[in-house]
């Protein structure tokens, strides 16, 4: 059976944080699924990943997707890959990674597997050139053999060297049992999975062009290295492709986000899942989208979107925010400090200021003035409200759900419309102003 092996038991002493290293984030994934979605466009017969049995957090995350293996001590790469001997067979290969080097593309893994089987290899495994090799297990080749050495046990002329070992492996699974054979006479008291080329007669050390997707990370600063180098490379991607990003520095996309040509974003936004941006919108400064998509021409401003649909020509903030499914049709304003939460919002219509749409229906044509509130919780329910085209809301009228508001009807400014009204009806609901004249002057304090 030909597998893929994912090493993942190791503690990340070096990140300091809590999280099993690959659980960390870069942009807006976890690491290993990076990893995953490269692995999907291979076929495999058997995905294993060793895990350590303090936690469940990889297993939770990954699923039924791997069968994993566990490594009951850390002690070391060899003795990692020894925890899934019991469920690979002798036949066929085992391509083997690892967790802390999660951008690795689905072609490089082909490529080292075509390799490996033209050249029919017991062993090969990829390396690169690297300016900066501190870390990495550094390759000597003399003559036709080959030897990785750990940093920690480089001298000072092997410290030098910068053709480095990737951790990325295809070995023929009938020479997994030379994994019994390893020691761990080495400065780190490990069980070094590369020391299993001492027991291998064809092993084909493949030099690959250094890309940055190949680094691994064992800290927070290489993280955060891989996520800057991951952000600039979908930026610049954007870039050739006609996307006018005006600040790549601080612009974070996602790699999933489809953008089409002829978008301008400003600088400090953040857009991110199964985002989609059409031709002609422009995402001004701070703004952040995430599983969203921005119709044709649409501009949006210092606002924040999630998991809603806004059609073309609509203008959006600043400082608006639409969430929780909500789709905004054509030629909307949704103005300064609007909040729109699981609604719809027919074409044409304006909520220009200060207020909120909670589970509103809303037809086509629709006013909102200033400071319009659906009530549309009681503490314990939430309530919907729907409302026709060509209605009209004044300001700082109070629309407490469940209520309808039929066509083409008015609500004076002031209102908290407790009854569904019906078309063309004009509702008002606050009491009268009663002036006294002149009353105050008697009331004012003598100079
Ligand atoms: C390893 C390689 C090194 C290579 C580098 C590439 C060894 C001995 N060294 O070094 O030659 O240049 O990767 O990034 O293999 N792990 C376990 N169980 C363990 C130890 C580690 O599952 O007992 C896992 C870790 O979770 C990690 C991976 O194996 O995902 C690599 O371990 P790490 O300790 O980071 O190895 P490096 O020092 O980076
Ligand atoms: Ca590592």
């Amino acid at each position: 059976m030909n597998n893929v092996i994912i090493l993942a038991a190791g503690k990340g002493k070096r990140m300091q944080n809590l999280l099993p290293k690959c659980l960390n984030k870069i942009i807006d994934k976890c690491v290993i699924d990076y990893l995953i979605l490269e692995l999907n466009k291979i076929k495999f017969d058997q995905k294993i990943c060793v895990v350590n049995s303090s936690n469940n957090l990889i297993q939770e995350h990954l699923k039924d997707e791997f069968i994993y293996a566990y490594q009951e001590e850390q002690l070391g790469t060899a003795n990692a890959v020894k925890a899934c001997l019991n469920l690979i067979d002798d036949e066929g290969y085992s391509v083997i990674l690892c967790a802390d080097t999660p951008l690795v593309s689905s072609d490089i893994l082909n490529k080292l597997i075509s390799n490996h089987l033209k050249s029919n290899n017991d062993l090969t495994f990829l390396t690169t050139m690297i300016d900066n090799p501190h870390g990495y297990g550094r390759i000597i080749r003399k003559k036709r053999k080959i030897k990785i050495v750990e940093q920690k046990d480089c001298n000072y002329k092997q410290d030098l060297i910068k053709e480095v070992n990737l951790g990325i492996y295809c070995i023929n699974n009938r020479y997994l049992k030379y994994l019994n054979n390893i020691n761990n006479d080495n400065n780190s008291k490990e069980y070094y999975f590369p020391d299993i080329i001492k027991f291998l007669n064809k092993v084909e050390a493949l030099k690959v062009e250094y890309s940055y997707n190949l680094e691994g990370f064992n800290d927070l600063r290489q993280l955060c290295e891989l996520e800057l180098n991951l952000k600039k490379a979908i930026n610049l991607s954007h870039l050739s492709k006609g996307v006018r990003i005006i600040d790549p520095v601080t612009t974070t996309i996602g790699r999933d986000v489809v953008i089409e040509p002829n978008v301008i974003i400003y600088p400090n936004c953040y857009i991110i899942g199964k985002s989609i941006i059409k031709t002609g919108a422009i995402i001004k400064n701070n703004s952040t989208i995430e599983n969203s998509y921005i119709g044709s021409n649409t501009i949006v401003s210092n606002s924040v979107i999630e998991n809603s649909k806004i059609l073309d020509d609509c203008q959006i903030g600043p400082f608006a925010h639409i969430r929780n499914e909500s789709i905004i049709n054509n030629n909307v304003r949704i103005g300064n400090y609007v909040e729109v939460k699981k609604s719809i919002i027919g074409n044409n219509t304006k909520a220009a200021h200060l207020t909120y749409l909670g589970n509103v229906k809303c037809g086509k044509n629709v006013n909102f003035g200033a400071g319009v509130i659906s009530a549309n919780y009681d503490g314990k329910h939430k309530f919907s409200t729907t409302i026709g085209d060509n209605v009209f809301v004044g300001s700082n009228a109070n629309l407490i759900a469940p209520i309808e508001i039929g066509s083409n009807s008015f609500i004076a400014c002031g209102s908290t419309i407790t009854d569904s009204i019906a078309d063309y009806d004009m509702a008002i609901a606050r009491s009268r102003q009663v002036t006294k004249r002149s009353y105050m002057k008697d009331k004012k304090e003598p100079e």
